[in-house]
């Protein structure tokens, strides 16, 4: 695709030309309008129009600017902090949410602390067996804590699976159970009898979702813990199919993680305590944005003040499950989480999962490390965040899937710009949103080249690819569990977390604004919903929506296409295993190329008690009344009872994704069923493109 390497050039080029305005690196706790001026746009006029098809592939404005710069370069504000209040006034693209400072050491200053920012914070988050690595409730530093196992242990996990002696293949086959990939390379433990130091880390090949810890020395431990993978690591094709490809931080996940806990807790009974709680619920998804759960990582903290709110939001509806987000696209938001509650400065609850001694601190051992604890995220967060947001998304591989039709592809790209879905005669039935032109891009931002430096789209060509819209729930429609779980009752429980900045900074009112954004006294006037998310590397990162309800880019345009209960496709049993338990296919395969997404079964709805079938009946409760429904999926309901599954037909039936079930529905986005059938080809020819 010679048309994208010239584009990137050019905008590459208009990057690094040293046109924006390097301002102050203090973070001003207010978020006060920045201005940014981007410099004179490229040659176009419209004889020599600018591109249509180009891509930045996600990642962040800092990442490109440093590139092949030397160390001491100067690094420039970040782009994002234009995002305020006023941005882009009646312009195509509308965005309603706005970037905030939290903390005052965001901006590295210069391409030489970028860079090894991103480098510790690949170490730190996707661990892999580095120095530095970071694990469940165990922080960085290479000591064993409550959560890591023994690789003996680890060693003895076969047993539990059903065989006699160890499979030859046990490597592969944990991965394939659990659902957690390969790492793309390393990431070693010691097989019985090797003494990892004397191995290199030892024969063994640990899942993404696991590492040997080390001491900072290099030494390394004989220790596993869990990492950020075990939901944020995935795999597309394999790595030969093209750059980028195989095993990937970042992408959705495709692991059943409450399996992987309970099969560890049966080797590590602390671990055990872990699969109480329902992580999931169907492969793939976690529960995670548990807001009734989050209090207890501070509760030991400071029990005075937490505990009671804790206990009070127990009853307050589970947020359900979720499809975690994809990082390639952090570094072009200013809020994150599905419903944007929360502005992309508000970086702490980025590390929660590693925060050294959760849930015990204060309590275990006697006298408070909770400062301790808070410090090292702290020191680390800056670092996490800076490698997230260096990740791109891979190319669309047209040697295996097919090349990309241009001329389509540019159709696609005019439609989905310029494109309104409310104009008069289409007689949308959905409610037009307040602001923006109608497209695809006033809801997901401007991509394309020749929109991205047309002033009536964006103040500046640096916003490209930035998607800050909360789209009302009336209008996107999709599950509102996940939103209602969120509710003012949280927010207020929450108010005076550290997670939540109650630490400021604060408005003028005193209220913390890094903290929760559905609180009304920091939202205003704007509306409750989803936030609409960039669309870089979308044909990557199927099944989409916040739950994950929809497999296919295409049936998020065809809201009829959608089916009820469905189960992605799972790679075939090895020869003579034929009783283990198999992962989704992710070789390339098992891609649907003309619709975007994994292929899969569509199963049948009948009564519970018909084997083969599924019950499609909403839960009895629901149809009662929306109060009970919400009062058997309570925070405590929903996620703390649960029986971790240990037989592998109940291991295999959490493969299957049933769109009846509490927080699971696969309605909304309606609105886009007002394309034509010819329409939506161009469109997703187009998407294959980001
Ligand atoms: C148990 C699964 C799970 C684990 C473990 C986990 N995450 Fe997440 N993460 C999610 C889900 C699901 C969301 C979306 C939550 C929401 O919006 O409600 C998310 C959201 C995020 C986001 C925001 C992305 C966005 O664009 O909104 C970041 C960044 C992130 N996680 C980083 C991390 C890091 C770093 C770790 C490890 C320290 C980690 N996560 C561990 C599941 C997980
Ligand atoms: C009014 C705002 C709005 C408009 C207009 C809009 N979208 Fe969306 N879109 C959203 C929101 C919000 C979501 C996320 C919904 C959720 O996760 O519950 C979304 C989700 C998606 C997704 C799934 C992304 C993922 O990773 O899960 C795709 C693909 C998509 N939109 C494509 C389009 C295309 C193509 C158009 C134009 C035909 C379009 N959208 C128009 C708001 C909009």
């Amino acid at each position: 695709m010679p048309y994208n390497n010239k584009w990137l050039c050019t905008m590459l080029v208009m990057l690094t030309t040293g046109c924006v305005d390097t301002g102050s690196e203090s973070a001003s706790g207010t978020g006060a309008p920045v201005a940014i001026d981007s410099g004179p746009s490229p040659a176009a006029n419209s004889a020599n129009p600018l591109p249509l098809l180009g891509s930045a592939r996600g990642g962040h404005y800092w990442n490109n600017f440093c590139e092949g710069k030397p160390d001491d370069t100067v690094v420039p504000e970040d782009p994002r902090r234009m995002v305020v209040p006023g941005v882009n006034a009646g312009k195509a693209v509308h965005m309603n949410g706005h970037w905030q400072d939290c903390q005052v050491d965001d901006n590295p200053g210069t391409c030489g602390e970028l860079r090894a920012r991103v480098e510790r914070g690949f170490k730190l988050v996707a661990a892999n067996g580095s120095v530095g690595g970071g694990t469940t409730f165990n922080g960085s530093s290479g000591n064993p804590g409550l959560f890591t196992l023994s690789a003996s242990a680890y060693n003895r996990l076969w047993t539990t699976w059903g065989f006699w002696k160890r499979p030859a293949n046990f490597d592969e086959l944990a991965a394939e159970r659990w659902g957690t990939a390969l790492a793309p390379w390393g990431n070693p433990y010691p097989l019985p009898g090797e003494d990892p130091n004397k191995t290199n880390g030892g024969s063994g090949r640990l899942p993404m979702a696991l590492t040997q810890l080390r001491k900072p020395d290099g030494t390394w431990t004989g220790n596993i813990g869990i990492t950020c993978s075990v939901c944020h690591g995935g795999k597309v094709g394999e790595k030969s199919d093209g750059p980028g490809l195989g095993s990937m931080w970042g992408v959705n996940g495709l692991s059943d993680m409450t399996v992987m806990y309970a099969d560890l807790g049966q080797v590590q009974p602390l671990l055990a305590s872990l699969a109480v709680f329902s992580l999931n619920k169907v492969r793939g998804t976690g529960n995670i944005t548990n807001f009734q759960f989050f209090g207890m990582l501070e509760v030991t903290g400071h029990i005075a003040e937490a505990g009671p709110s804790v206990i009070a939001v127990q009853d307050e509806p589970s947020t359900g499950t979720e499809d975690p987000p994809i990082w390639w696209n952090l570094g072009h938001r200013v809020n994150k989480f599905y419903d944007g509650a929360q502005v992309v400065g508000s970086k702490r609850i980025e590390l929660s999962f590693h925060l050294p001694g959760a849930p015990l601190h204060g309590l275990l051992p006697p006298g408070s490390d909770w400062d301790k604890n808070k410090q090292w995220i702290v020191d680390n967060i800056q670092d996490s965040d800076a490698w997230i947001e260096s990740l791109r998304s891979p190319a669309w591989p047209e040697s295996k899937l097919g090349a990309i039709d241009v001329a389509l592809a540019e159709q696609g790209a005019v439609l989905f710009h310029t494109k309104n879905l409310w104009a008069a005669d289409l007689h949308n039935p959905v409610r037009q949103p307040a602001a923006g032109n109608g497209s695809c891009a006033s809801c997901h931002g401007a991509y394309s080249p020749r929109y991205v430096h047309d002033p009536a789209f964006l103040d500046s060509p640096l916003l490209e690819g930035i998607a800050a819209n909360i789209t009302p729930i009336d209008i996107i429609g999709t599950d509102s569990k996940r939103l209602d779980g969120n509710n003012q009752e949280i927010v207020d429980a929450s108010r005076n977390a550290w997670f939540a900045y109650k630490d400021g900074p604060f408005d003028d009112k005193g209220n913390p604004v890094c903290g929760n954004w559905n609180d009304s006294k920091l939202r205003g006037d704007r509306e409750l919903g989803y936030l609409a998310p960039p669309l870089y590397g979308v044909w990557a990162s199927a099944p989409y929506f916040h739950n994950g309800s929809v497999p296919s880019v295409r049936q998020v345009l065809r809201s009829s296409e959608r089916p009820e209960v469905w189960r992605r496709v799972s790679n075939p049993t090895p020869a003579g295993q034929s009783h283990v338990v198999m992962g989704f296919g992710t070789n390339l395969k098992y891609y649907d190329k003309s619709n975007l997404g994994w292929r899969y079964d569509t199963l049948s709805c009948g009564p519970w008690w018909l084997p083969g079938v599924q019950n499609c009946n909403k839960p009895a409760a629901e149809t009662i009344g929306s109060t009970l429904d919400n009062l058997l999926n309570t925070g405590l309901l929903f996620n703390l009872v649960n029986v971790p599954p240990f037989a592998d037909q109940t291991v295999k039936d959490r493969k299957v994704y049933n769109t009846h079930k509490y927080s699971q529905g696969n309605a909304g986005h309606e609105f886009s069923d007002v394309l034509t059938e010819q329409e939506v080809r161009a469109l997703i020819e187009y998407m294959k493109t980001l």
